[in-house]
């Protein structure tokens, strides 16, 4: 029986920033989430938050989850205090506790299994995820014996100069035996530089605890400030990234590239440099994405062509061409084969198979059949400055150049529209429509000059 306890209440001062630390987005996910996620492989049976600073923020930042109980810590008097707030809530369990610290989003899942693992198998009052660092200045330095048995976490501001010769830190990831976490954690004292109520102090005071250092202590990053955030950024799309060339994506550039740990590539897609995947969004395989491009939250097809272009929140089916310098917005869908060329916006508009928009063109809120035609410079005129309205466009109809579309209007199959047009009433199959005004040419006219 496992419970997880995520500490979360605490401002992250180092951050200075009025959004709270665990809020902070690592790359599509807040470092809160993050920490959720990692802790799902136990099965919890139950998953508690302890929120504080600007507690409504920090539960809005998990609606996606259901299940989690919030535990308030009204006021942040350190991490012993915010599991002391536990007490009421967990009076009866007898099971195993997990507590992460909200601030270190890098974890696997396998490690926080194997932590667990180990506190079950050596029945240890409680199992503590440690590492050597590099650079060890910030974090609580673990002291123990040769068995691995803990003597003492000391934090780094109390620490004495030969202390912090210690590189082994404390991950702030634990496992405890609730029962007799439960019995000592009335006994803390706030007798340190911070005047804070120390959860490390804690696990000191139980009798069998036991230190695991993590393989990769890239895994334990505990961020603080914006370039530990940076930091960690940084190792996460190492991570992304080399996960998707092991899995047959070819990634030309890859320091200049960045996807989010969302993103789902097919085999055989190769990204160009200066391109961003974001969100949920998909690739189809043998499609080409980029240079210079942004992908958010769309689901692309097989052999898709995208450069220098932005999509978010769009579809776009097989072996279609985007750009150079195309925009699709808000709830587009492409079908086959077509080409969205160059400074061409989409909106809300949904397109058939072989249909081209080429060059120049506007269109919002608009239906397009299959090989449709859309000529340089069309343009619809959706919005009469109150609402938004749709045009519907039929299958094999062509639009002459800089021709203006005036919503709510329907053009029928096989329509032509000539050059120049506003249209502003609808038009039946096999029409062509003109809507402009006739040329008027005067034979031997001349402007009079002045001296004349
Ligand atoms: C803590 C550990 C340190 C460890 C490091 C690992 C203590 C005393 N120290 O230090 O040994 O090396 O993490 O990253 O535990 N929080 C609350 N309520 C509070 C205070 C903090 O919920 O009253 C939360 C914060 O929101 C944060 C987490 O606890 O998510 C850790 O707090 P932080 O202040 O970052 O602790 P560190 O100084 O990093
Ligand atoms: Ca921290």
């Amino acid at each position: 029986m496992v419970a997880v306890a995520i500490l979360a209440a605490g401002r992250g001062t180092r951050m200075k920033s009025d959004l709270p630390k665990v809020c902070h987005n690592l790359g599509s996910l807040s470092l809160v989430e993050r920490v959720v996620n990692s802790c799902f492989t136990v099965d919890p049976l139950r998953c508690l938050v302890i929120v504080g600073y600007q507690s409504e923020r920090v539960k809005k930042s998990l609606d996606g989850f259901s299940g989690i109980e919030f535990v308030e810590q009204h006021e942040q008097l350190g991490t012993g205090h915010a599991v002391q707030q536990l007490l009421p809530h967990l009076e009866g369990f007898t099971g195993d506790l997990l507590v992460l610290n909200g601030d270190v989003p890098l974890l696997q899942p396998d490690t926080i299994k194997q932590l667990l693992e180990t506190h079950q198998t050596h029945q240890n009052a409680a199992t503590l995820l440690t590492a050597k660092l590099p650079n060890p200045q910030g974090y609580g330095r673990v002291f123990c014996n040769e068995q691995n048995l803990l003597k003492e976490i000391i934090e780094d501001r109390d620490c004495t100069p030969e202390q912090k010769q210690n590189c082994r830190i404390n991950a702030g990831v634990y496992c405890f035996n609730w029962e007799k976490l439960a019995k000592v954690l009335p006994q803390l004292q706030a007798n340190n530089d911070q005047n804070e109520y120390y959860l490390t102090d804690a696990v000191g005071y139980l009798d069998r605890v036991m230190a695991i250092d993590v393989e990769d202590y890239q895994e334990i990053l505990g961020i603080n400030d914006r370039k530990q955030l940076a930091e960690a950024y940084k190792i996460l799309q190492t991570r992304v990234k080399d996960n998707w060339m092991q899995a047959g994506v070819t990634l030309i550039d890859p320091d200049s590239i960045t996807i989010d740990d969302t993103v789902e590539l097919q085999p055989d897609v190769i990204i160009e440099p200066q391109t961003h995947l974001r969100g949920n969004t998909v690739i189809g395989s043998g499609s080409r994405i980029g240079p210079g491009s942004l992908i958010e939250n769309s689901q692309l097809g097989q052999t898709v062509t995208v450069q220098y272009s932005v999509v978010t929140d769009s579809i776009v089916k097989n072996g279609t061409r985007i750009g150079p310098y195309a925009h699709l917005r808000g709830h587009v869908e492409v079908g086959e084969t077509c080409r969205i060329g160059n400074f061409v916006e989409l909106k809300n508009s949904q397109l058939g198979d072989r249909t081209n928009v080429a060059h120049l063109s506007y269109l919002g809120d608009a239906t397009l059949g299959n090989r449709v035609n859309i000529g340089a410079g069309t343009i619809t005129a959706n919005y009469d400055g109150v609402k938004k309205h749709r045009t519907e466009i039929g299958d094999r109809t062509k639009t002459g150049s800089n021709s203006v579309l005036v919503a709510p209007v329907t053009l029928g199959n096989d329509v032509t529209v000539a050059a120049g047009s506003t249209v502003t009433e609808n038009v039946a199959d096999n029409c062509l429509v003109i809507a402009r005004s006739r040329q008027v040419v005067k034979s031997g006219w001349r402007l009079k000059s002045q001296s004349e």
